[in-house]
């Protein structure tokens, strides 16, 4: 099958911000306790951070990070974890019923994003508490002293303010599930009053408040439209999140979630116009996409776990996915369509990062390792940076029952300019045909040198673990050309290929 794909140096989408390669860490599961942090492992560093952990962090290049939750954060009391660690409290934590032991706290999460070269983002309780917890913590972060908060902060053994930009209003406020849920109109003004009081602090905050928790939820898009008519001229961004499952097992309908995924951020971006216009605004308010990935393997175990669950265990191993071949694909069309809508989100974060839905994996006491889908999230946020390119693509598409015309080659396409490099992410959707692929690249400096990165697995439940942690890696792709300004690669079917031109 034949793929025709035209790139033009002056067809472009929008700069890429390169927070569309953030990640999330919750306390969740194992996701901090013995997932970043184990104090007793032979990996350890001073603030009982796992090396090994930090290294694969560095190396898939999240440039931000969100934390401390997700559900968790609204039910924490953020004071809990600083001062003495024998002196914290270990506390119930209502959404995932497990015991917090209050170990890691803001502390040791920054010292541990410091190493591991990420921006922390961090997120406010608007569920159990509210706007007075919200300038407190942001004084206790950001105030370089002679205060309450900054001083006490200083005592805790940090001098410098940590100065994070980013903040989130509370998380999935529109959600039954949440502690303290709200209805729009509540929320729209909790969060607005809360916008102020922070940007009274420092009006050069970057503050997102809560979309919906996804475009399944009854009141959506009604939400997005009533919490930003409260809250527009307050805040920066708005969050969206979206989770993808195969539970049928059915691979054309799961690659065609991306469609939806694409609809999703039209939408919400159709909603921001809307009240803009509303407002007679000048300002855009961008979009944080700040949970997204595959989360549907663990579902059973997590009855089970939950179910059979005696009292409040402490970093009980909930929502471990094991990812396979198959997700690399999905990842794979997901940032794509991130690159592709570069100019309206500027900010997304995979949920998670280590353990929980992520694509990093330990087990305590022993290793750590890359699941199948680190690759696709490593390529992009390494390489996908600069410029996104508005591609013209021509190949055959399938009707799914989730979307029409889905294209089989997934394309997405940016250009550096400061290291005169071009990068295509491309995933052949097609179960059994190759794509001869050809990409007419107009307007750029001739090129003389191109690479072919692929991850391919002839089996689509293939997973990495502990024992087999190479089993779905990258190899080297064959075939790519360049005669002039054509380039060309064979695709082969179900695969993710990277293709660096310079
Ligand atoms: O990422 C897991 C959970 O998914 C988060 O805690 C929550 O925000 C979402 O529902």
């Amino acid at each position: 099958m034949d793929a025709r794909v035209t790139a033009h140096r002056r067809y472009t989408i929008a700069d890429i911000d390169k927070r569309l390669y953030g990640s999330f860490l919750e306390h969740l599961g194992r996701a901090i306790y013995t997932g970043i942090y184990e104090p007793g492992h032979p990996t350890a560093d001073g603030n009982g951070m796992r090396k090994d952990v930090i290294d694969l962090v560095r190396e898939i290049d999240t440039p931000i990070c969100r934390y401390p939750g997700g559900n968790f954060v609204s039910a924490y009391n953020w004071e809990d974890g600083i001062g003495p660690k024998e002196d914290r409290p270990t506390r119930l934590d209502l959404a995932w019923h497990t015991s917090e032991s209050n170990e890691v706290g803001i502390h040791e999460f920054a010292e541990w994003a410091e190493a591991a070269n990420t921006e922390m983002m961090l997120a406010v309780n608007l569920g159990s508490r509210g706007l007075d917890e919200a300038r407190a913590f942001l004084e206790y972060v950001n105030h370089p002293g002679g205060s309450y908060w900054s001083d006490l902060r200083k005592k805790n053994g940090r001098a410098d303010p940590w100065d994070v930009k980013v903040w989130c209003l509370g998380n999935e406020m529109d959600g039954p599930w949440q502690v303290g849920h709200k209805s729009a109109e509540e929320y729209g003004h909790l969060a607005n009053e809360t916008a102020k009081a922070m940007r009274a602090f420092d009006k050069n905050l970057e503050l997102i408040v809560c979309g919906s928790s996804s475009a399944q939820m009854p009141t959506y898009p009604q939400w997005e439209s009533t919490v930003l008519d409260a809250t527009y001229d307050n805040v920066d961004f708005i969050s969206l999140h979206m989770y993808f499952a195969n539970h049928e097992k059915n691979t054309a309908e799961y690659l065609a979630i991306p469609e939806r995924l694409d609809k999703y951020i039209g939408t919400v971006s159709g909603v921001i116009d809307y009240i803009k216009g509303k407002k007679r605004s000048k300002k855009d308010v961008k979009i944080s996409f700040d949970e997204w990935n595959v989360w549907y393997h663990s579902n059973e175990q997590d009855k089970k776990i939950l179910q059979g669950q005696s009292g409040w265990p402490h970093a009980p191993a909930l929502l471990e996915d094991i990812y396979n071949f198959e997700d690399v694909l999905q990842v794979g069309c997901a940032l794509n369509t991130f690159i592709r809508r570069a100019d309206r989100v500027k900010i997304a974060c995979i949920a998670q990062l280590v353990n929980v839905i992520a694509p990093i994996m330990t087990s305590e006491g022993g290793a750590a390792w890359r699941q199948t889908i680190y690759w696709p999230f490593m390529f992009a946020s390494r390489y996908g940076r600069g410029t996104a390119l508005q591609l013209d693509v021509d190949v055959p598409s399938y009707d799914a029952d989730i979307a029409s015309d889905v294209k089989y080659l997934d394309i997405a396409g940016t250009y550096d300019d400061d290291a005169g490099s071009m990068t295509f992410f491309a995933v052949n959707r097609h179960p059994t045909e190759a794509l001869e692929t050809s990409v007419s690249l107009e307007g750029f400096a001739a090129a003389k040198s191109v690479e072919h990165t692929l991850v391919k697995h002839d089996d689509l439940e293939a997973v990495n673990t502990e024992d087999n942690p190479d089993n779905v890696s990258p190899t080297e792709g064959s075939g790519a050309k360049l005669d002039g300004n054509k380039l060309s690669m064979t695709l082969p079917p179900y695969s993710y290929s990277m293709i660096r031109v310079k």
